[in-house]
């Protein structure tokens, strides 16, 4: 998996733990919750495509991490009955990596590469022709008696999965049929993901105890899953095994950091430190609580931003009101500039 685990704290749903998300991922998108507007945009693509006998359209899925890009990839090709062949952007160095990947490619068959946009240029322009002929140019040998070939390849799906469409060249962007953005879940959504990962893990949770494990868990299925399993330990060592409401609130609390907003240690530390200082730039941030900035701003800050913690300014990072409250600080009287009127409610 491209997922490292760099000790990073509970919430951040880079840190995978790889059978975990083997034993909970869904297998069809039955069994997929939540997006409902993609699942049923794609149910229709999948279906026409199925009807044509084609494959389907290369598709863009782009979002934050952990809401269900991989799943997704692995379910259309459940759901086609192709085959599924993955590969990241940061693991394909040279087009010759591509090369043998794309020649061993059947019709209809998908190449999942996560992380799209981190391909290089030349292994991206090297991709165009396999997207849009199905053909490639290889060179075969060296010097004056090299020669280029062409390979022709398998009417195969690319499925990519990215977490910051604008990072994409548009040529590659472009070539995608099929675009598709995953929003964070909504509580409701979550908790049915608790549930059935629950039943999964062989725990019993009662409907409020999915809730309040689901609404901490910034609308990400992957960090509720996370949540559930240790939630679990607790319940099993302190309460017979039954999550209800109060054990999940005690486990959350008591293990795990994870205050009444979903928000941990980190989220806590981040949005002390643009209190501080605001405003303050994503460098300076990084260096206050100890992070990379690239977590910062893709992991953390987008979940701030959307519950109303934290804005993104021209001049750098402010905390609302919301956050000074939150964290049981006072606001300063005199904001520090002339958006403060729209900024504190
Ligand atoms: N819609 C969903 N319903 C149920 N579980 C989900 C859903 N989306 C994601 N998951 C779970 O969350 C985990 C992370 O999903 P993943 O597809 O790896 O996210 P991404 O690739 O976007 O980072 C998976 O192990 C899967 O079990
Ligand atoms: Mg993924």
């Amino acid at each position: 998996m491209a997922d490292d685990d760099g000790g990073r704290g509970p919430l951040d749903p880079r840190s995978g733990d790889p059978g975990l998300e083997r034993t909970l991922r869904p297998r069809s998108l039955a069994e997929f919750q939540g997006q409902t507007e993609l699942k049923e945009k794609l149910a229709v693509f999948l279906e026409a495509a199925k009807k044509r006998g084609e494959a389907l359209d290369h598709t863009l899925f782009h979002g934050h991490p952990g809401l269900g890009k991989t799943t997704l990839a692995h379910i259309l090709s459940l759901e086609l009955g192709a085959g599924f062949h993955q590969t990241s952007g940061p693991a394909v160095e040279r087009p010759g990596d591509l090369a043998g990947l794309l020649n061993g490619l059947k019709d209809g068959d998908i190449l999942f590469i996560d992380e799209i946009h981190r391909l290089s240029p030349v292994v991206e322009e090297f991709l165009y022709p396999a997207l849009e002929d199905f053909k490639i140019d290889l060179m075969i040998g060296q010097g004056p008696g090299a020669k280029s070939v062409r390979l022709a390849l398998g009417r195969f799906t690319l499925v990519g999965a990215t977490t910051r469409a604008g990072l994409l060249t548009s040529p590659l962007r472009d070539r995608f049929g099929i675009q598709l953005r995953l929003d964070y879940y909504r509580p409701e959504e979550l908790s049915l993901v608790v549930t059935r990962a629950a039943a999964l893990l062989g725990a019993r949770v009662t409907p409020e105890g999915a809730f309040e494990i689901a609404r901490r868990s910034r609308g990400t299925p992957r960090i509720a899953g996370r949540l559930l399993k240790r939630v679990r330990d607790y319940a099993e060592v302190r309460a017979e095994g039954l999550i209800d409401a109060a054990v999940a609130d005690e486990a959350l609390m008591k293990l795990l950091d994870v205050d009444a907003e979903g928000l941990d240690q980190l989220d806590r530390r981040l949005l002390a430190a643009v209190c501080e200082r605001g405003p303050v730039g994503l460098d300076t941030l990084a260096v206050a609580v100890a992070e990379e900035p690239n977590t910062l701003s893709e992991v953390y800050e987008p979940y701030l931003i959307q519950e109303g913690f934290l804005m993104r300014t021209p001049r750098g990072r402010l905390a609302t009101l919301k956050a000074y409250r939150h964290l049981g600080l006072v606001p300063p009287k005199s904001g520090p500039g002339p958006a403060e009127g729209q900024l504190f409610d």
